[in-house]
This record gives C-alpha cells, structure tokens and sequence, in this order.
C-alpha cells in the first residue's frame, strides 16, 4: 500500500534533538533497562519485548530537553532522568493496556505482546511499569513533578475511556475529538515537558510555557497519527494501517471524510463503522474516501496549527539549540512518517 503524499507539510527532523540528548538519553534507557527488571519471569520478557523494540522514546526526550532548556548545565540532572525514565514507563505501560483494548495485532514492529502472552498478562505488566514509574517518580523527591504525571496518567485513562463510549458514534463532532486526543496523548506530552521543568527549578512562566509547547505538540502527534491510520503503510508505522477504522473508531479524518462523502455513502458508512460490519475490501475503499475527500489534508492542516502554538510557546526562551531543535520537533510531529 503506498502511503499517502502530503505535498505542503513542513520537513521536520529530530535527528539534532536525539544527538544533543544523546548521553542524557543513554542514561534514561539504563534507569529503563534496571527497573523493569522483576523475579516475576514473566514481567521482564513481557516488558522487555516491548521496550526493546525501541519506539521513538520522544516523551522522556521532552522530559530532557525542558530540563536542559532550562537548566544550562553540561548534563541534565539525575533526577529529571529519572522523571524521563518515568514517563517513557507510563507510555508504554497505556500501550499495553491500549492493545489490548483496540485489539491490535502490530506494535514496533512486533506481534503485539497480548497475542504472545494473553491480554491478562499484558495488562497486570502494564500496572507493574505504571507502579515502577511512580517508584522513580518519587524518588526525585518532587512531589510538585509527581503531581503533575499522576494527574497526567488519570487524565490519559479517562481519554481512553471517553474515547471508548464513543467510538462508533458516526455523530461525534470535533470538540468531542479533541478533548479526547487532549487526553488520551496530549497531556503526557504536556506533563513530560513540565515536569522537565519543574523539576530543575524553572520559574512558573517557563514551566507554563513548556507544558503549553508540549500540551499543543501531542495534539499535532497525535492528529497525524490518525492521518497515517489511512496515509501510512504498516513497515513505516510498525503498527496496521486501518487499525482505527476496522475499530469503528471516530477519529477526525473518518469524521471529516464521512461528513463530506454522506449524501452519496451514508449506507457504506452506516454498515461499516455504525454497525461495524465489515469486509476485507472495505478498508481499502473507505481510504480511498478518506482521502479523495481531503480528509487528511484538513487534518494535516490543523496539526500543523499546533505545531505553530508549540512554537510560539517556546518564544521567550533564548534561541539557543535547545529551543531550535524542539522547534524542529513541532515540524517533524507533523510530517513524521512513523
Ligand atoms: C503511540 O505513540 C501512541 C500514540 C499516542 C499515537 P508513539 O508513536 O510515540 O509510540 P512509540 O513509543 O514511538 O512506539
Ligand atoms: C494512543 O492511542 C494513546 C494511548 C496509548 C493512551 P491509539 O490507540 O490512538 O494509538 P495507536 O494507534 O494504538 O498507537
Ligand atoms: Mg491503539
Ligand atoms: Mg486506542
């Protein structure tokens, strides 16, 4: 399947980010490594397949370079390592838990972990890394930071939630879509950042300032993950294209695509995502929709809306490497093909 070509949006790279928080960031992944660590042989394989398969690591990347933003010192502190370590845990521990609850077959690349060792084990290793995280968020002695990710993990749960309850709701309109993209994906963006902050001492402008960059970047995020659900191909994503729409899962460019094709395919849409009856072939052509409707290029286009807020956010820091390089991030959520 080619992926879909978006010719206007912004190249955006984090390739200067990852090299400037190369050594901080090879210090998060050995506090990883350590704490996922159980006599329980389960949890560690379990937990291993997953984390060893990489992923972007761009939450506790956010973490870092808030931290070092604010905080001009040749390395970022042990304590907003640990914080970073924190957040990557909490991600991966609402994969798990969402994985099971889409029923996703593909994730980094791999057989999803709840298809190897069942659904139970994938969601009690997720409360195990989601409990390591609070370990470590509480050893850092930030209750402020703590706050700030505990808030953000009941948030994520009642976006998942939210988001469940409507998911075949052919009428859900665009507030409603995004209060459950804020939730479900923006806020750890946003407490990420914030956190990186709070816990180097910066000031409240600078704290605010970063939790608004990362609370608009996890919008744009996770605005082009829905574009790539239909754009994309699957050995780019390391997870199935088509996963939201075999779903029945209202995300705007379903949203945008049904509301401008309805006079001529109501039916289709009816059966497919209201009654979630579906064949093979049907994915293949309520792309095909989605995209000659110009679904994904509204979508794109508000992503990059954003990603223009997660910039202007960062506009009183010094333009230093640190502040250009997240600007580069804000592009690359946009244009990112994985
Ligand atoms: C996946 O996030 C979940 C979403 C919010 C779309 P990422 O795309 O950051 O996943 P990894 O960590 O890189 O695998
Ligand atoms: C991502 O949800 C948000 C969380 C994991 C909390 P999605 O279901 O949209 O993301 P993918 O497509 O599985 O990565
Ligand atoms: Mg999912
Ligand atoms: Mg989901």
């Amino acid at each position: 399947m080619d992926a879909v070509t978006v010719a206007s949006r912004p190249i955006g790279s984090v390739d200067r980010l990852v090299r400037m928080a190369a050594q901080d960031m090879a210090g998060v992944d050995r506090l990883i490594m350590l704490r996922m660590d159980s006599p329980v042989p389960v949890i560690p394989a379990l937990a291993e397949h997953l984390i060893a398969a990489g992923g972007k690591r761009l939450r506790p990347l956010l973490t870092v370079a808030a931290a070092r933003l604010c905080h001009a010192a040749a390395a970022a502190p042990d304590a907003s390592l640990k914080l970073a370590a924190a957040v990557e845990f909490i991600h991966t521990a609402t994969l798990l838990h969402d994985d099971v609850v889409d029923g996703s077959t593909l994730r980094r690349g791999k057989i999803a972990a709840h298809l190897i060792w069942g659904g139970s084990s994938s969601v009690l290793v997720g409360d195990f890394l989601f409990a390591r995280a609070f370990e470590l968020m509480v050893e850092t002695g930030s209750l402020r930071a703590l706050n700030i990710l505990a808030h953000a993990s009941s948030v994520i749960a009642e976006g998942e939630v939210l988001q469940l309850t409507r998911s075949h709701d052919l009428s859900l309109d665009q507030a409603t879509y995004l209060q459950i993209i804020q939730a479900k994906t923006a806020e750890l963006f946003a407490a990420a950042a914030e956190a990186g902050a709070v816990v180097v001492g910066a000031g409240e402008a600078r704290v605010q300032a970063l939790r608004d960059y990362g609370l608009n970047l996890g919008l744009a995020f996770q605005l082009a993950d829905d574009v790539l659900d239909y754009g994309g191909t699957a050995s780019d994503l390391g997870k199935n294209a088509g996963d939201d729409f075999r779903e029945g899962k209202a995300t705007l460019p379903l949203l945008l695509a049904m509301a401008r094709t309805s006079s001529v395919e109501a039916g289709f849409w009816q059966r497919t995502v209201g009654d979630l009856k579906q064949t093979d072939a049907d994915f293949i052509r309520a792309r095909d929709l989605v995209v000659g409707s110009g679904a994904l290029e509204s979508c794109l286009d508000l992503a990059m809306d954003y990603a223009a807020k997660a910039k202007a956010a960062l506009s009183g820091f010094d333009n230093n490497d640190w502040r250009q390089s997240l600007e580069a991030l804000a592009d690359f959520a946009v244009s990112r093909l994985a």
